[in-house]
């Protein structure tokens, strides 16, 4: 097995992983669906393949561990483990790298040492995330949450729209809703962090890099936003007598698209609107729509939210409607560890390619696993910077430049493990 081949062998499993949908003829690939436990399913078997001890912990992750070598710090009182991965889960009609390629990307990089009988002065686990996009109950980052210990009770009550509750998913998909905690890792066992991910944008197309390192993963906020008003006969109530919800909504909506244009890299999305009771000839009476706002700034993300909820208030008021303002939630901006970012640089340039530093526009579970272990992610350019599309396309080529800049890396971080200058 070669990098090369190796490469191409992710291309054909992406391809395959992809025919695991809920949809025909699309990608969609929610939490704790069976098409989640197909992939599941697959994944584990190719971690086994590759020498890797599987389990899957309470909230449906898969985790290929790949034990250290016996040397100095084999012994289990020494040994770390670095965590490499992605997600499986997939948002509506998606493509088919956006979390598959950093899944198979990590398992590969096992792969390419077990075929070799190498092994490293660090464990290291294979993370299949089972819910990063939050399609299915609206809050994102489900898996890396649990393993983080930052998984909020309350949200096994959330239903999704066929009215299944977290918690009875999370049991029909073989886990413990009640057992979460247990499947928190330890901060003190980890060496860190590490995720490959297509980029989600331009910028390496654009400098005709095949990869980049990410600096920090930009902050975010996920609001839902509800206008009601007053439904109504669409023949009979005049235009002037009208409290709209729909009306209000779409003033909303467009003020947001305005105020994101007004600042640099702000970014301001309506990516759900729900329309009560949804009739052609029934005046709109209550809208829902979800808001997710990004900066690379918390202060000014801050600000713009706060910005946001005024206007909010000041169109239902003049519309004498009323407003609910419901926080979902919100990540700080995370950076990347600097040593490890050295190290892919590094790698980056010994692969043959100058280094490019870039921030993620897109959220990652980088976000929450930052609280446990050091984080570091690696880009791979993506074609016209087209994701959560079916568009979505990257190069076997590229993807062969990724794995020769993570095997350097995993090289280098056991070397600087050897030399004790990490512990
Ligand atoms: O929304 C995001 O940025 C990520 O794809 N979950
Ligand atoms: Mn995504
Ligand atoms: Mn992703």
């Amino acid at each position: 097995m070669t990098v090369e081949t190796s490469a191409h062998t992710i291309m054909e499993r992406c391809n395959l992983l992809a025919s695991y949908s809920e949809e025909p003829g699309r990608l969609t690939r929610r939490f704790a669906t069976p098409a989640l436990r197909q992939a599941n399913a697959t994944v584990a078997e190719w971690m086994r393949a590759a020498g890797m001890t599987v389990r899957q912990d309470h909230i449906g992750n898969v985790i290929g561990r790949y034990e250290a070598d016996r040397g100095p710090f084999g012994g289990h009182a020494q040994t770390k483990t670095l965590l490499i991965g992605s997600h499986l889960d997939t948002v509506r009609d998606a493509g088919k790298y956006d979390g598959q390629l950093g899944v198979l990307t990590a398992l590969a990089c096992v792969e390419l040492l077990h075929e070799r009988n190498q092994r490293l002065p660090f464990a290291l686990e294979v993370l299949a995330f089972a819910d990063e996009e939050g399609l299915r109950y609206h809050t994102t980052y489900l898996g890396s949450r649990v393993v983080a210990g930052t998984f909020e009770p309350d949200l096994l009550r959330l239903t999704d729209n066929a009215g299944v509750t977290m918690a009875e998913a999370i049991r029909s998909f073989g886990g413990n809703p009640d057992a979460l905690s247990q499947s928190k890792r330890r901060s003190d066992d980890l060496l860190g962090y590490v995720e490959v991910h297509i980029e989600q944008g331009p910028v390496l197309e654009s400098l005709n890099l095949p990869v980049g390192v990410v600096s920090a993963i930009t902050g975010s906020s996920r609001m839902l936003v509800t206008f009601t008003g007053q439904a109504g006969h669409a023949g009979t109530v005049p235009m002037s007598a009208r409290h709209d919800a729909l009306c209000a909504a779409a003033e909303f909506i467009l003020a947001a698209e305005k105020l994101a244009r007004s600042q640099p890299g702000l970014v301001a999305t309506i990516g759900q609107l729900t329309v009560h009771p949804g009739a052609s000839n029934v005046i709109p009476g209550e809208v829902i729509l979800s808001l997710d706002v990004r900066h690379q700034s918390d202060s000014i993300l801050e600000d713009a939210c706060q910005q946001l909820q005024r206007q909010a208030y000041q169109i239902s008021e003049a519309r004498e409607l009323s407003l609910t303002w419901q926080h979902v939630q919100k990540y700080d901006m995370t950076p990347c560890k600097p040593y490890f970012t050295q190290l892919l640089a590094q790698s980056i340039e010994a692969a043959g390619y100058p280094a490019h530093f870039l921030a993620s526009g897109a959220g990652h579970d980088g976000n929450t696993m930052s609280t446990i272990a050091p984080i570091a992610m690696l880009f791979v350019r993506c074609k016209g910077g087209i994701s959560h599309h079916p568009d979505e396309a990257i190069t076997t080529e590229d993807v062969t430049v990724a794995l020769k800049v993570m095997e350097h890396f995993l090289t280098l971080l056991a070397q600087k493990r050897e030399q004790g200058q990490i512990s």
